[in-house]
């Protein structure tokens, strides 16, 4: 076992913003003192162009939080156009291609410009303020172009993750009510090409309301078109002006619906607004990441996840950094892209996801050690528990014992990191993810309710509000309510459990509902289960999660074919290819588990806390299964274990 040497660490970010003399106190501050705080942090850290008459006002109950009450302000004013007497040529984005070799540099004068004409290109579509626009786009400079254009003019933007199918896109952008779609021709990933406008054509087959879909040729493959509704970008944005108003925008004007896997139903459409998204995207990207003016910061996300709205576009342009955006995967053209990648652009600050530190990890480390790396100073990862194992590969092998490692956690929903290491004021422990944020005040709490004190386990909730918390489920407020602020009263429920150590240390153990994390993905089993169903040979299906070496859970079904189905390996490879083509590739399950019938209560109720067990292994532990209607389908659940 390694020796973290946390001290010397710590030493190298001596001159850090938050350090451990000045982390305490503004932390009290923000929990004592907390409009105080906010209104000087707001004042601090962004443009406004009318201030704001409250803080803040609302409650958990109503679930009608608001910050920086009247306050006016742009996004798009706050990412650029404020940095341009100072950094106009200055890099903002440095775009890395799939394909090595092939890069981009954008400064704030060249993402002004592109900005503004695609906002103007969206206006000559009819695009107002409060209109919905769906961006569906691979890795490409103008998918932060396209969110940037929505912000511009006041349009709330809906990124679609570039994976998901037609189905998924459809789904998404009907409960949204988009009326304007951007996409690519085609995407490249892995030097592979991914059909984005043929999906989107599929998609728009049940959608009468888009009547435009702006188009960027990435890739000049052959696509179907459909005149009167598709555009080309690049001839309507050579006949626009590269200049465009910044809309006046209320602090509590929405700025983004981003979909989001729950426990039950469809995705949910998380609301986030404009000034206290963009004020907790800004900070937490500051002072967790340090950034300091200059340096080149990478974070290895896709914008059709919150990590890439707050952490490749909003945080890091809020403070004039330079931000790279890879298009492509870690392991192409082969394991050592990442750090190659940081060698080339002399990456300081590198941000990914467990998952992808331990399919790296299983190449093994000559891919890393034949790179340089000098240039990095500190590592981030989020998305799901890291594992000790995977902590200290980071540590030793990617960081060389030298860069300290933010263990980040947040959510779609809290939109911005809410617990997380300073890394010059927090001791690091491989696995937790240490203390939160300034203004949030986390606790634990048993499965009634009541608050644990001390060291202990329970369920994680957050106490209070914070400025970049979510405002509503678009077009269902109640499903708000129901999903975070009604299970423990007066709290918001994140769905993770958690640990507090002596130290008042945080570790997260993952989640206590029905979502699954599959390789940093969130899904809902309800949605896989759904998926499966559908398929004629299907009569019923139970989806749980297992411990997976790579992905961190995989997904296990168990499934009970029609009375006259024979299970068959090529039935098996339709049902996977079926659930890709419903929901996406990263929703196929692992492990297919037939079963004449599965465990369920007399009342008719799936006992998934035993299929749970079955899934990890952990026989011995099945608990109380007096209450199963027919306890026989145990045994032969267990004995047919899939591996
Ligand atoms: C869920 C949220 C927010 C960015 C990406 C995921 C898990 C996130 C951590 C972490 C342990 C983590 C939680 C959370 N998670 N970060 N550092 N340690 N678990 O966003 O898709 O909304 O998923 O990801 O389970 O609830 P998301």
């Amino acid at each position: 076992m390694f020796k973290i040497k946390n001290h010397a660490v710590k030493e190298s970010f001596k001159t850090a913003y938050i350090t451990e003399q000045n982390y305490q106190e503004l932390y009290q501050e923000s929990i004592n003192n907390p409009d105080a705080f906010w209104a000087e942090q707001a004042k601090v850290h962004l443009h406004w162009f009318s201030p704001w008459e409250k803080v803040y006002q609302g409650d958990f109950a109503q679930g009608d939080v608001a910050w920086f009450v009247g306050g006016k302000l742009n996004v798009t004013y706050n990412c650029i156009d404020r940095h341009l007497p100072t950094k106009a040529n200055q890099t903002a984005i440095i775009w890395e291609a799939d394909e090595p070799g092939q890069s981009l540099i954008i400064t704030y004068q060249m993402l002004h410009d592109h900005v503004c004409r695609m906002a103007n290109v969206l206006k000559e579509q009819g695009v107002k303020k409060g209109d919905r626009v769906c961006i569906y786009m691979p890795m490409i400079p103008e998918a932060a172009y396209a969110m940037l254009a929505c912000a511009r003019i006041g349009a709330i933007h809906s990124v679609v993750f570039g994976g998901f199918s037609p189905e998924s896109l459809k789904e998404r952008i009907l409960d949204a009510d988009c009326s304007v779609v951007i996409t690519a021709d085609e995407g490249v990933r892995g030097g592979k090409f991914i059909p984005l406008k043929q999906n989107t054509d599929a998609a728009l087959e049940h959608c009468p309301d888009v009547h435009s879909v702006i188009v960027i040729k990435r890739n000049g493959g052959n696509i179907a078109w459909k005149a009167g509704r598709d555009i080309w970008y690049h001839e309507l944005a050579a006949k626009v002006a590269s200049s465009c108003p910044p809309e006046t925008m209320d602090a509590e004007d929405p700025l983004f619906i981003l979909y989001t896997s729950g426990s039950t139903g469809k995705p949910k459409g998380v609301l986030h607004t404009t000034g206290g998204y963009l004020l907790q995207a800004t900070m937490s990207f500051k002072y967790i990441f340090d950034y300091q003016p200059g340096e080149v910061y990478w974070c290895t996300a896709d914008v059709g996840w919150v990590t890439g709205h707050s952490y490749i576009i909003y945080g890091p342009l809020a403070n004039g950094a330079t931000t790279l955006m890879f298009e492509g995967v870690p392991t192409y053209p082969t394991p050592a892209r990442c750090w190659e990648v940081v060698d080339k652009h002399n990456v300081n600050i590198f941000y990914t996801a467990p998952t992808a530190i331990r399919a790296l990890m299983a190449q093994g480390r000559e891919f890393v050690s034949n790179t340089s790396r000098k240039s990095l100073r500190l590592l981030g990862t989020v998305g799901e528990p890291i594992n000790p194992e995977a902590w200290e590969w980071y540590y030793h092998v990617v960081g060389d014992g030298r860069c300290p490692i933010v263990d980040t956690w947040w959510q779609t929903e809290t939109g911005a990191i809410l617990i997380s290491p300073f890394p010059g004021a927090s001791t690091l422990k491989p696995g937790s993810a240490t203390k939160p944020f300034f203004g949030v005040k986390p606790a634990l709490v048993d499965n009634n309710g009541q608050l644990v004190e001390g060291p202990g386990s329970g369920n994680l909730v957050i106490t209070g509000s914070w400025p970049s918390q979510i405002r509503t489920v678009y077009g269902n407020h109640q499903r708000m309510l129901d999903t975070y602020f009604s299970t423990y009263p007066g709290y918001y429920f994140t769905g993770d459990g958690a640990r507090r150590d002596e130290d008042g240390d945080y570790w997260i153990t993952g989640r206590v509902d029905d979502v699954l994390n599959v390789s940093g993905h969130r899904m809902g089993t309800a949605e896989v289960e759904s998926a499966l169903v559908l398929h004629d040979a299907v009569a019923e299906a139970a989806v749980v999660g297992y411990p997976h070496e790579i992905k961190g859970q995989g997904i296990y079904a168990f499934i009970s074919p029609m009375h006259d189905i024979e299970p068959s390996p090529q039935l098996e490879a339709e049902l996977r290819s079926f659930v890709t083509k419903e929901i996406g590739p990263i929703a196929k399950p692992d492990i297919l588990h037939w079963t004449p019938a599965l465990p369920k209560t007399r009342s008719g109720k799936i006992m998934r806390r035993i299929l749970r067990k079955i899934a990890c292994n952990e026989f011995d532990s099945l608990g109380d299964t007096t209450t199963l209607a027919d306890p026989s389908v145990m045994e032969t659940l267990i004995k047919n274990r899939q591996t």
